[in-house]
């Protein structure tokens, strides 16, 4: 019966760490799969890594905002001018995928 507290808060503390570097590794994967998406999709017109060299022609997708989620899904599924829709052709895990590995791009 006499358990220490110790080995409580122990156990408890390596639990969280591992739920913790879980995540971390489940948003590393996301990013790697944006980053992906976006090199064969997006990165013709919007540059290669996000770095916009069309001179203003393209939109600068680092310039979005973390509150800018909802203008980019929209955009992107439903285009604008210029750029494609993409529905039909990438699945919001996809487009979620991408939004990823532009705010861990532009948040940098
Ligand atoms: C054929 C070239 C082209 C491709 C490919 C392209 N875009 Fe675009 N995109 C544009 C142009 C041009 C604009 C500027 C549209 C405007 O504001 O008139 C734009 C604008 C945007 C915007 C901003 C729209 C807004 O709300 O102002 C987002 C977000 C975006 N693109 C995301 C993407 C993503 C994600 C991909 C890949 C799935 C992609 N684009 C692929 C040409 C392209």
């Amino acid at each position: 019966m006499n358990r220490s507290p110790a080995l409580y808060v122990a156990r408890f503390v390596f639990a969280l760490a591992a739920v913790a570097s879980d995540c971390a590794w489940a948003a590393d994967a996301k990013i790697a799969a944006g980053a992906s998406i976006y090199g064969n999709y997006c990165s013709n017109c919007h540059g290669d890594e996000l770095r916009n060299t069309s001179g203003g022609a393209t939109f600068d997708l680092t310039r979005l905002r973390p509150a800018d989620h909802d203008r980019f899904v929209n955009s992107v599924l439903n285009g604008k001018t210029q750029m494609p829709p993409w529905r039909g052709v990438l699945d919001m895990e996809q487009i979620e995928s991408i939004w990823s590995f532009i705010r861990a791009t532009a948040d940098r």
